[in-house]
Order: structure tokens, then C-alpha cells, then sequence
């Protein structure tokens, strides 16, 4: 199944997330749908806990046969679709090459992030035997990278020689002609923020397709949030004219035409959230009709804060989607007003600047 078939479907529902939010919304299927394939990792970014979790964790982890049954079902419920592999560090999995191919055969569209620590040239070997292939299920690959000063790069990641191994890998899969999107996924924080220009400037001179913009959020991976996290957080920084001399020229750059992903509006609410991250932001969290997000053990849920609305061991993910739990969880969702709908993951671009961006207006 073409991306353009996943991208036309993604549109005709878009249409309809408006309404599905007022109602209950689960006549419309999620369209983030994401499937965590480990809590563990291999790095110790200071910003994140993922890399806390015990290797015991291993042991409750969905098998090969159980994530492939899980997007059989999804493709037998949604029809063509795409899914986003993730983690923790996602290629810590071995069994994710197989997963490729399973979804190849399925006809998934896959998207995947990663720190780029685990793919050696053996590893990219066994990437370009799937990526290769008339069948390729992979439309996009991400790979996370905050500065392109190797010392200041491995300061976020907490393991040196984390940069070396993430800029060989991105060489390494930029080939002419490859059938698949190069991204980067970079967090704004203070800390890095007046070397985000160069860091796209590099992108657009490489050829890449994209860098992400994430903002710096409270603990990747921690359920319980802390009021006022940010205010001795080492990589933060309220300087405000240096946030706006950063926003501002990324807006600029995105409006030459250079490859960032986010639309301009979000830069603009990241403006306002480094300026003031517990400041209200007046425009809904549509997750609740949109996400569909399985962990490792199989637990799914909308927001990744909230509780679960099920288990994919046991329930069919359409009747997770349709239940009880997911009613009430949509009802929480509703009256919630934390800042991360503006993550990348949750923010949900308006229909209008979709449809300028089709147009080419950026
Ligand atoms: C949790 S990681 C999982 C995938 C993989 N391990 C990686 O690092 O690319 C997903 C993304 O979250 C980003 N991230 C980590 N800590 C973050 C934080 N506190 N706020 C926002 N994004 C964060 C990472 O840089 C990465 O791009
Ligand atoms: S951000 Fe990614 S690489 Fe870093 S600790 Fe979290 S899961 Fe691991
Ligand atoms: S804004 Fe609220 S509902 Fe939306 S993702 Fe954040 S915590 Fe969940």
C-alpha cells in the first residue's frame, strides 16, 4: 500500500476530528498510531528515564508473533495505515528486522525513531535488505540528534561517543535514490537552541528530508509530572531574546523552504512554551480520538499520561478503541489543560495549514 493511499485516508479523517472531538470520537480510528517495542535503552539520556527501566522488563515484553498479530488486526480493522516504532531504543529489539518484514508483507507503513547507537554497518546491511526491496514497509526513519557538536550531542545522550556513532549511521542510510524519508528529531531547549539554524542548514546541505522539532518536555518516560521541573534543569534557559532570536530564525528558514518539518504555527507555540511552560494553550488535545499508543507489554494508551484503556493480549485493539475506558479516559482528556497536547506526538495540525502546505505555502 502506496504512502499516498495512508495519506489521502489520513486527510478524509482529519476532516472529521472536529466533530469526533464534541462527541464521544470513537467513530473516527486513530490515526498516531504507535507501538513501543521496549522501555529499556542503551543510552542514559539525562532527560529521559527510559534507560532506568530493569532488564527484567525484558521478560513481559510482546513477542515477534504477538506484535505481528497486533498489526494484522490493525490492518484488518483500519485498512492502509502507518505506524510508529518506537521505545525506548526501538533497535535494541533484535526481532525489529522481522517486524519489518512482516509489515512489508502486511503492506504497514512503518515510521520509526532511534538514537542511532545501535545500527552498525551488520545492522544497516539488514536494514537496506528490507528498505531495498519492491515491498519496502519503511516510510520514514528518525534519527535523534540535538547539536552537532559531538561533545555538546553526547552531553544530551549521556554516553560519549554517542555523536560518531549517530552521524555514521545517518551517512551511512543517505544514499541517492533511497526509498525512504531521512529525518532528524531534535528537542528545543535552551541549551541548544542558538545552534538549531546550523544544525537545518546541515540537514538541507546533506539532503535530508526533515528535522523535527520536539519541545524540551518534563522526563521522557516519568508518569508523574513536577510543577516548575524546568527552573534549575541544566539544559533549560528562559533567556527571552535568545528564544526569540532562535524561533525566529528557524520561522525564516522554514519560510526559505528549508526542511523542518513543523509548521510555523507550532514554532510559534514552542516560542511561547520556552518562554513560559506552565502558561495555559488555548487549543484542545484531540489524543484521546487520535492516539492509539501500545507499550511494550502490550497496555494501550491515548494520552501517556492517563490510565489504560486496555491490553492488546487480551483485547482486539478496535474494541479497546470502542470501550469503556477509552470513553472515560476521552472525558478526562477533555478537561485536562497540561502543555503537551504541543508535542510533537500530540499536536495535531489545523486542517487549513494542511491544506496550504499541499498548496505549497509554507
Ligand atoms: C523517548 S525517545 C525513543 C526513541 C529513541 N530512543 C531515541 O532517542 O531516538 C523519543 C524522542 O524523545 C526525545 N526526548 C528525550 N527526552 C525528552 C524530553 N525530556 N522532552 C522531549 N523529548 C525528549 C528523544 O530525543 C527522542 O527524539
Ligand atoms: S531519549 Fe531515547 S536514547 Fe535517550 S534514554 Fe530515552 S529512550 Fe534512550
Ligand atoms: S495535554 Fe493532557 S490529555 Fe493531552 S497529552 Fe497532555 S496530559 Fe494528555
Amino acid at each position: 500500500m502506496s504512502t499516498l493511499a495512508v495519506n489521502v485516508r489520513k486527510l478524509a479523517r482529519r476532516v472529521l476530528e472536529p466533530l469526533a472531538y464534541r462527541v464521544d470520537g470513537s467513530f473516527v480510528t486513530p490515526s498516531n498510531i504507535s507501538l513501543s517495542l521496549t522501555n529499556r535503552c542503551n543510552l542514559k539520556c539525562p532527560t529521559c528515564n527510559y534507560w532506568q527501566t530493569p532488564a527484567s522488563a525484558k521478560d513481559s515484553e510482546l513477542s515477534l508473533d504477538e506484535m505481528v498479530r497486533l498489526l494484522t488486526q490493525l490492518r484488518e480493522w483500519l485498512g492502509p495505515y502507518q505506524i510508529g516504532l518506537t521505545g525506548g531504543e526501538p533497535f535494541l529489539r533484535p526481532e525489529i528486522f522481522d517486524l519489518m518484514r512482516h509489515a512489508a508483507r502486511l503492506g504497514v507503513r512503518l515510521g520509526t525513531v532511534n538514537n542511532g547507537s545501535l545500527l552498525p554497518p551488520r545492522r544497516i546491511e539488514e536494514l537496506r535488505e528490507v528498505v531495498d526491496r519492491p515491498d519496502n514497509p519503511l516510510d520514514v526513519i528518525s534519527f535523534s540528534l540535538n547539536h552537532l557538536d559531538p561533545a555538546k550531542h553526547d552531553k544530551t545522550r549521556g554516553v560519549t561517543g554517542s555523536a560518531d556513532k549517530v552521524f555514521k549511521a545517518i551517512d551511512a542510510l543517505n544514499y541517492p535514490g533511497r526509498p525512504f524519508r531521512l529525518t532528524i528529531s531534535t528537542i528545543v531547549m535552551g541549551y541548544n537552541l542558538d545552534s538549531l539554524p546550523d544544525l537545518v542548514r546541515w540537514a538541507r546541505e546533506k539532503g535530508l528530508d526533515g528535522v523535527t522539532f520536539q519541545i524540551y518536555y518534563f522526563q521522557s518516560g516519568n508518569d508523574e509530572y513536577v510543577p516548575g521541573w524546568f527552573r534549575n534543569d541544566p539544559f533549560w534557559d528562559d533567556d527571552r531574546e535568545k528564544i526569540d532570536r532562535g524561533i525566529d530564525e528557524l520561522i525564516a528558514l522554514r519560510r526559505q523552504g528549508a526542511p523542518i518539518t513543523n509548521l510555523a504555527q507550532h514554532l510559534e507555540m514552542m516560542r511561547g512554551y520556552l518562554k513560559d511552560p506552565e502558561a495555559r494553550i488555548d487549543i484542545p488535545c484531540r489524543v484521546g480520538i487520535a492516539n492509539f499508543d501500545v507499550e511494550p507489554n502490550g497496555d494501550v494508551r491515548l494520552c501517556d499520561v492517563m490510565k489504560t484503556v486496555g491490553n492488546i493480549r487480551e483485547t482486539h485493539p478496535r474494541e479497546i478503541w470502542a470501550g469503556v475506558l477509552a470513553a472515560e479516559r476521552r472525558r478526562e482528556i477533555h478537561g485536562c489543560e497540561a502543555v503537551c497536547r504541543i508535542k510533537t506526538c500530540n499536536f495535531r495540525k489545523p486542517l487549513t495549514a494542511i491544506a496550504l502546505e499541499q498548496l505549497g505555502v509554507r
